[in-house]
């Protein structure tokens, strides 16, 4: 099947990443958020690069417009009723997700494919509130963040997912301007399984004071090519997502190189979340990193 069109559910971070790349793609996209407000605000952002865009000269207004016009928020899942594909990016709650998917279910038509962008859960786990025909067409399509920067999704297939379910995910990566790599539904899929325990032993290496937050984050960025290094980019994730992913799969795997350091579970309940809360293992202003903050 060819995608055209396609439904987001959420507005957030990794909502109107997708809904934006979806209608620069050429797709004609409807994202549903749960009130006016979040609506309004994930619209903004996602506008507000397009405008910026504009401002910079790296699109013209009339491309502004088309794109404009291709998405269309809403409230309500009724209005998604005709789309090809949905993708649900709202927060990583399995009963969230579960009442979301019935919903999805009833609505949409008998050929649409739905996918979740779940970092941390099973796929599989969304299938006892779909109906039996719905199995085959339902997969995980696992964004970066920034998805419009991030060039990888990785395409997750269940037990029941069929070719041609995965072959429409493929072409609609393809489409995005994006590289698709199949993963199975195992935790962390295939780019958590080696980043967290990579970052996590980074928070053990601060916590062991084996070197300064910014040392070990220079050494790892101008030592091996990263673009930057693992105490920045566990700050720009979010140590309350890190910490979650962890304990997934620690429960999952029971290996210690996946167990939440003490450190990370301080900062959380600090309040130290990273970026989004203004500190984390660095003090931020908006995007901007400043220095590393005593722990
Ligand atoms: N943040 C990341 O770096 C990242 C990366 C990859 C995948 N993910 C996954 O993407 C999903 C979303 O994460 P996020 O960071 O965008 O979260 P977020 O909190 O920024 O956005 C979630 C949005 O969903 C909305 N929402 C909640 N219930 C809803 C409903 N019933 N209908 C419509 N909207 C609803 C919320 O209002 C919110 O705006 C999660 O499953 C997360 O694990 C996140």
């Amino acid at each position: 099947m060819d995608i055209h069109r396609i439904g987001v559910i959420g507005c957030g971070l990794m909502g109107s990443g997708i809904a934006q790349c979806a209608a620069e793609s050429g797709c004609d996209v409807r994202v549903k958020e749960a009130d006016e407000a979040l609506l309004v605000k994930g619209l903004a952002r996602i506008h507000g690069a397009w405008d910026r865009a504009v401002t910079k000269g790296k699109i013209t207004d009339d491309q502004r417009q088309e794109w404009t016009r291709r998405l269309q928020g809403t409230l309500l899942f009724t209005d998604l009723a005709n789309c090809d594909l949905v993708v649900e990016a709202i927060p990583e709650r399995l009963e969230l997700k579960l009442q979301t998917f019935a919903e999805l279910d009833r609505v949409l038509g008998p050929a649409a494919i739905l996918c979740t962008n779940t970092s941390s859960l099973s796929v599989a786990q969304l299938s006892p509130v779909l109906a039996p025909h719905r199995l085959p067409h339902l997969a995980g399509l696992h964004f970066f963040n920034p998805v419009p920067l991030m060039p990888l999704v990785e395409v997750i297939r269940t037990l029941a997912t069929n070719e041609d379910t995965l072959a429409s995910l493929r072409g609609l990566v393809q489409k995005l301007g994006k590289t698709a790599v199949m993963a199975p539904d195992a935790p962390g899929f295939i780019v958590n399984r080696l980043l967290v325990p990579y970052l996590l032993d980074a928070v053990r290496c601060a916590e062991q004071r084996l070197a300064t937050v910014e040392d070990i984050d220079t050494g790892m960025k101008l030592g091996c090519g990263h673009p930057m290094g693992p105490l920045h980019l566990s700050d720009f994730i979010g140590l309350d997502t890190m910490q979650s992913v962890a304990e997934v799969l620690f429960d999952a795997f029971g290996e210690p190189r996946f167990k939440a350091p003490a450190l990370l579970r301080q900062l959380v309940a600090a309040g130290r979340l990273g970026r989004k809360t203004g500190s984390g293992f660095y003090r931020w202003e908006g995007e901007k990193r400043q220095e590393a903050l005593p722990l």
